[in-house]
């Protein structure tokens, strides 16, 4: 059964660890990632952007799959299924489709734009029992080429969107989706300090989880980040083992064509990398 984010990222922020959200792409990393997640018993939150829910048949068919996996794989860790960077149309639409927890990205309207539809959303979440994540300040990343630089958020803005009643903030603190600019300056402790400070025990939420270095990743979660991010490395690390088998010969030998097999590695690979994450993020056995 699909859970909401509230108990898993409460018992972190009190625990200091972070649980993982990765985000999903298709059926063989939605298994990947809940396969890792039970054997590790670890907490975990499965990620959907607009564009992969559109390219897995919509939120609904999502929805389906993962709650039909975790009964058929006998999943018994927390586990979220959680729209990734929706728009105040994609919300609803994953409300309606059976999701357990979303995120508002109203970070690009005015504040005042933001406190509205985000208290809107409070009070329906509230209602069903669904967590929900708001952000401020932007996060960066790259588009068409071009790699932005990830905003600091204002931590008064800050308090002002997590006294709404949100489960989750996500807080720009200098971190960037993709990978990161060889100049990049690193997170901004100070600015993640004076969110903590004015938001209190809110879970706070560090997106852009790629590439950050683990003593960063520590002392962000040190300092009440409950929620990490992580899509582009499973995406690389997949690609990678992909390529590694192809240009092998791999699928040239007997039935190494089927995609059960192509993709065998991939699979593989993306496991590595999030028990690798649930580890540095200290979830791992917290699912108990
Ligand atoms: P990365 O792709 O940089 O890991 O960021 C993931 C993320 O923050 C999703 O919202």
């Amino acid at each position: 059964m699909l859970v909401s984010a509230k108990e898993m990222l409460e018992k972190a922020v009190a625990g200091k660890y972070a649980v993982g959200q990765f985000n999903i792409n298709n059926l063989e990393w939605t298994k990947a990632i809940l396969q890792t997640a039970e054997e590790l018993r670890s907490p975990v939150i499965l990620g959907v952007s607009e564009g992969a829910g559109k390219y897995m048949c919509g939120f609904s068919t999502v929805a389906a799959m993962v709650s039909s996996m975790i009964r058929e794989l006998k999943i018994t860790v927390p586990v979220a299924l959680h729209l990734d960077h929706g728009t105040y149309e994609g919300c609803f639409k994953c409300i309606d489709a059976g999701f357990s927890s979303i995120m508002f990205d109203g970070s690009h309207y005015p504040i005042e734009e933001n406190v509205e539809k985000t208290s809107e959303l409070v009070r329906i979440c509230r209602e069903k029992g669904m967590s929900l994540e708001a952000e401020v300040g932007a996060i960066g990343g790259e588009e068409d080429g071009v790699i932005g630089m990830g905003e600091c958020a204002d931590p008064d803005e800050c308090k002002k969107i997590a006294d709404l009643g949100v489960t989750m903030l996500a807080a720009g603190i200098g971190n960037i989706h993709g990978k990161y600019p060889a100049n990049w300056k690193g997170l901004s402790f100070e600015t993640l300090a004076a969110v903590q400070e004015k938001t209190g025990k809110m879970p706070l939420v560090l997106h852009g989880g790629t590439g950050i270095p683990a003593d960063m990743i520590r002392r962000a979660i040190s300092l009440g980040v409950a929620k990490i991010n992580v899509n582009t490395e499973c995406q690389l690390t997949f690609a990678a083992a992909v390529r590694k088998y192809i240009e092998a010969g791999k699928d040239l030998e007997g039935k190494g064509f089927d995609p059960r097999k192509l993709l065998a590695p991939g699979v593989e690979a993306i496991k590595a990398t999030v028990k690798e994450k649930m580890e540095l993020f200290g979830s791992v056995g917290k699912a108990d």
